[in-house]
């Protein structure tokens, strides 16, 4: 899909509904990086380290050279106050050091913030250098920023903070792949701004399947292929297939239009909501007609 990989080095958005893949396919990101041989972090905000570990588990995937930034609510706290936003608290450590939900009282905790958080990365890469020369992560999952924000914004600074946040990111030199949704899909967040690229995940119910896919809305410094690409979530993570399926098979490209159509409305981005409406309108007649043409050279035949 992306001739080549992301460009080394950068931050990158990664956006879809619930369920429709983004902590999967961000995780695989960190895979493939261990794999190479590469120092990968994992900021965790929406699921707590153990859950994660576990759930790769089932993908037979392990996870324990990770580095963890363990950044999710504490569970006490939430149960007591029954909010989430003040008593959490960040640690590091690896994830082979991970077993159970981290209690507060185990490790000198600090409070999440955008710039805890900064703080914490930038000693971990520290410590690394120090650990190993010339030792620095490669790659980072932050997932999500919108947790992150919902935990340390209180209005008016969230621009800025996140806009250096983003620039700390990029001075590091690492890839990092940053989930978000935005809360409110008329404003674009600052995060969208400043990132390099922007990766989607869809999600959708067909008859009774649910259905994904994936696809690059846009990315800077590189050439990508633009299409929809069907995607699935099995026995060994995640399966890109290469191209939309057949006139009469899975999904068309007058389905991927509509999926593009649907993303555009959804952002308020009317005229291109339209353009892709129109192309979708134009394919499925396009292979209504092929399927036509197919259905009667298969009844001569018969
Ligand atoms: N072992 C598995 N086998 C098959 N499907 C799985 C497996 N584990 C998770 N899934 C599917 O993957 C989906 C979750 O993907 P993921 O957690 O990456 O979504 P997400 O986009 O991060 O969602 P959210 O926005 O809620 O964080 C689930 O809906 C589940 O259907
Ligand atoms: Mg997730």
């Amino acid at each position: 899909m992306l001739n080549g990989g992301l460009p080394a080095g950068r931050p990158y958005i990664v956006t879809g509904p619930p369920g429709s893949g983004k902590s999967i396919l961000g995780t695989h990101f960190l895979l493939e990086g261990m794999r190479n041989g590469e120092a990968c972090m994992l900021v965790a905000l929406d699921e707590p380290p153990s859950e994660i570990k576990t759930n790769m588990a089932t993908f037979g995937w392990n996870l324990d050279a990770l580095t963890t930034v363990d950044a999710t609510p504490d569970i006490k706290s939430h149960k007591k106050k029954n909010v989430i936003d003040v008593g959490t608290a960040l640690d590091v450590r690896g994830m082979d050091q991970v077993t159970d939900v981290r209690k507060s009282m185990q490790l000198r905790t600090q409070e999440v913030t955008i710039h805890s958080v900064q703080k914490m990365i930038k000693q971990s890469a520290r410590d690394l250098r120090e650990r190993v020369a010339g030792g620095h992560f490669s790659r980072i999952l932050i997932d999500s920023m919108t947790a992150l924000k919902r935990f340390s914004l209180k209005s008016e600074d969230a621009r800025i903070l996140v806009q250096s946040f983003l620039r700390f990111l990029s001075e590091l030199e690492v890839t990092t792949l940053i989930v978000s949704n935005p809360l409110t899909p008329e404003r674009l967040d600052s995060e969208f701004l400043l990132s390099r690229g922007e990766i989607l995940t869809h999600k959708w119910i067909d008859g009774n399947a649910v259905r994904r896919a994936i696809s690059i809305e846009w990315m800077r410094g590189t050439a990508f292929d633009e299409r929809v690409r069907p995607m699935t979530i099995g026995r060994n993570g995640i399966t890109v297939f290469p191209s939309t399926r057949k006139v009469g098979g899975e999904t068309g490209q007058a389905e991927a239009a509509l999926l593009r159509g649907v993303v555009a409305l959804n952002r308020k981005r009317f005229e291109e909501a339209v353009r892709h409406l129109i192309t979708a309108k134009t394919r499925l007649t396009e292979e209504m007609r092929l399927h036509d043409v197919a259905r009667r050279a298969g009844g001569k035949d018969a």
